[in-house]
């Protein structure tokens, strides 16, 4: 943990600040607002631009502020003459080949460079001639380039090559003939590739989906939470009349500010394929006809009264809203009755410890060794394994992996059980290595328990646990020690939680496994049908209330159109059992009235 302790003075002002800090980090303590192209907080420091410079006393020369350690009695000054001509003349310098082409580039208005050419800069340029051109890059879907008005501070390559863990950005070429791209002409594959755009300080990098669409300023802003991602990263819809058109992660101080691209891409999908009206197929043609709402309600009702066997399926994206309601309607039946979640996990879950991620995020940056078991962050939390990477770069952190190995940084211990065995017996090569670790986090992937095997595996890592570390705590003394909980549980999605709260989230083996006749499916965002064991059941007559014709519509008797997330205000619970709140961006489809009106479970 840093201590206060080393006195500097900035511009004649005292102040106290930890020791490692550079001096880029003690004016931001002290209020003074350094201009800075490469440097970011997230990212290692690459000292490139040279827009940070400073003046230090007993220095000859003006030093790069992001690169330099403070140290004790250290005078340091911000706004001398000579900083002030330093920086409008890197300024100048990065501006004889800037395009400035801001009325019709996306980044105008939140520019780092408009900004800072403003403050810093001058009025003028003394260079004329003609400017270079660049050739933009197709490095995907997702990321617009104009490589011309890259400025070359390096913030994608080094976010590519440290936190997306590919390592396909670089720099070519020098002086004058300088470019950023890929070697050869590649896409830019990763699951978090459009941090990128928020990373990049100038409109070299937009985003593609949203290009021209609308300016920063003009935009009404919306904060939720990624409703697809386990650890809900906060975000903020930026929202131009009815329709959303971009999202971008919410600034956290705690915490690096990734969101994964499924967050910040997926609502264009919002606006296609959608249900917009009540839907019955017809047993004359097989065709599907429209019918209003009362219609609908008046048949579920029919269906209800004279069954005796239902099944309640939910999808894994529905929210706590819908699924307390359904619940609630289950509850209400009576009879034969049976509510599922998907996917299914065979777990105990008697204590929320047993389920839940028990850390906190933020205190992975203070752990020496990850153990993961089963658990591919690189596909199910593409955010956690962006935070991972990032400790791996610095080399404060060393992970190891039981299971298939999902990135070559990760140290892999085995993909079988025996290596469980092996770690439980202290056989492994690699115990010795993980129990000399002075703080360590064990994360096991939820997939685990889709393994019918799973209560012995669970049964057997408990008991390597406690083996390796019986009353060591403070490997674990961020832990609430009184849920005595070592393990934490990485959820691929979000309110995977609350279904295990509502104690759904278990097939009812037996049944489901053999062939179940049921005379209703009511089926709630769920398009797993044909899935095992689902697929083995006999339902005579679905129910689907969705908001996509997907495959679950494409099996239903009934549809239901409901609004979709981006359009209905309810909660999301994280992986830690944490409840937050979700905004609603409504008339996304023709008839929202309809679509607001079902956000109700059609039942209640
Ligand atoms: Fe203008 Fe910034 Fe775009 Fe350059 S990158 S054209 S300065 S808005
Ligand atoms: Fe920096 Fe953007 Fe150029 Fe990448 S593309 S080096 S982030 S200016
Ligand atoms: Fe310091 Fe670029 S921000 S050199």
């Amino acid at each position: 943990m840093n201590i206060l302790k080393l006195k500097v003075s900035i511009d004649d002002k005292e102040i106290k600040v930890p020791q490692g800090y550079t001096v880029l980090q003690a004016c931001e303590l002290a209020g003074i607002f350094i201009p800075r192209f490469c440097y970011h907080a997230d990212l290692s420091v690459a000292g490139n631009c040279r827009m940070c410079l400073v003046a230090v006393a007993g220095s000859p020369k003006l030093v790069a502020s992001c690169m330099m350690p403070v140290s004790d009695n250290m005078h340091i000054f911000t706004d001398s003459q000579s900083v002030r001509k330093a920086q409008q003349g890197v300024m100048e310098h990065l501006l004889i080949n800037h395009p400035l082409d801001c009325p019709i580039c996306d980044q105008g208005g939140e520019c780092d460079l408009q900004d800072q050419a403003q403050y810093f800069g001058t009025t003028h340029g003394r260079f004329l001639g003609i400017k270079r051109a660049v050739e933009d890059k197709d490095i995907g879907p997702f990321i617009k380039t104009v490589m011309t008005r890259c400025i070359h501070c390096t913030r994608c390559i080094r976010f590519a090559s440290e936190i997306a863990g590919i390592s396909i950005l670089g720099t070519f070429g020098r002086g004058r003939a300088t470019e950023v791209g890929t070697y050869v002409e590649k896409l830019f594959r990763s699951e978090i590739s459009g941090n990128v755009i928020d990373l990049c300080p100038v409109g070299a990098l937009t985003s593609k989906p949203s290009a021209f669409s609308a300016r920063s300023w003009e935009s009404k802003k919306i904060n939720s939470v990624d409703f697809f991602d386990g650890m809900c990263c906060p975000l903020t819809y930026e929202v131009r009349g009815v329709e959303i058109f971009r999202v971008l992660p919410l600034k956290r101080t705690s915490q690096s500010n990734w969101i994964s691209d499924k967050a910040r891409f997926a609502f264009d999908g919002v606006a296609f394929q959608r249900l917009s009206t009540p839907l019955l197929l017809s047993n004359v043609n097989m065709r599907l006809e429209q019918m209003n709402w009362s219609t609908a309600f008046q048949l579920a009702k029919i269906d209800l009264a004279f069954s005796t066997k239902n099944l309640f399926c939910l999808g894994n994206l529905v929210d706590v809203y819908s699924m307390s309601m359904t619940y609630t309607n289950f509850l209400k039946q009576g009879g034969a009755c049976w509510i599922l979640h998907f996917p299914f996990f065979w777990l105990n879950i008697d204590f929320r410890s047993k389920f839940l991620y028990n850390d906190r995020y933020e205190n992975l940056k203070d752990k020496e060794v990850c153990l993961l078991i089963n658990c591919n962050p690189k596909k199910e939390g593409a955010v956690f394994y962006g935070y991972l990477k990032q400790r791996i770069t610095e080399g404060s952190l060393t992970v190891y992996q039981v299971g298939s190995q999902c990135d070559t940084s990760f140290i892999s211990l085995g993909s079988s059980v025996y290596s469980l065995v092996c770690l439980l017996e202290g056989r492994h090569a690699f115990c010795k290595a993980i129990l000399s670790a002075k703080t360590l986090t064990i994360v096991k992937g939820l997939s685990l328990n889709q393994r019918q095997d799973s209560f012995n595996i669970d049964f057997l890592i408990d008991k390597m646990i406690n083996t390796l570390f019986p009353s060591n705590q403070e490997q674990f003394k961020y832990l609430d020690l009184n849920v005595k909980e070592k393990c934490n549980v990485f959820h691929s999605y979000s309110n995977t939680a609350s279904a295990m709260d509502m104690a759904i989230h278990n097939p009812f083996s037996n049944m489901i496994l053999g062939k179940t006749f049921f005379d209703n499916g009511f089926f709630t965002g769920f398009d797993s049908f044909f899935t095992k064991p689902l697929s083995n059941m006999v339902l005579s007559n679905i129910y689907y209330t969705g908001h996509h014709y997907d495959v679950g519509a494409s099996v239903a008797r009934v549809i239901l159109p409901s609004p979709s997330f981006f359009e209905k205000k309810s909660i999301a619970l994280d992986m830690q059992g944490s409840a937050f709140k979700l905004e609603a961006i409504y008339n996304f489809s023709k008839s929202s009235k309809e679509t607001i009106a079902s956000s109700l479970p059609f039942l209640v």
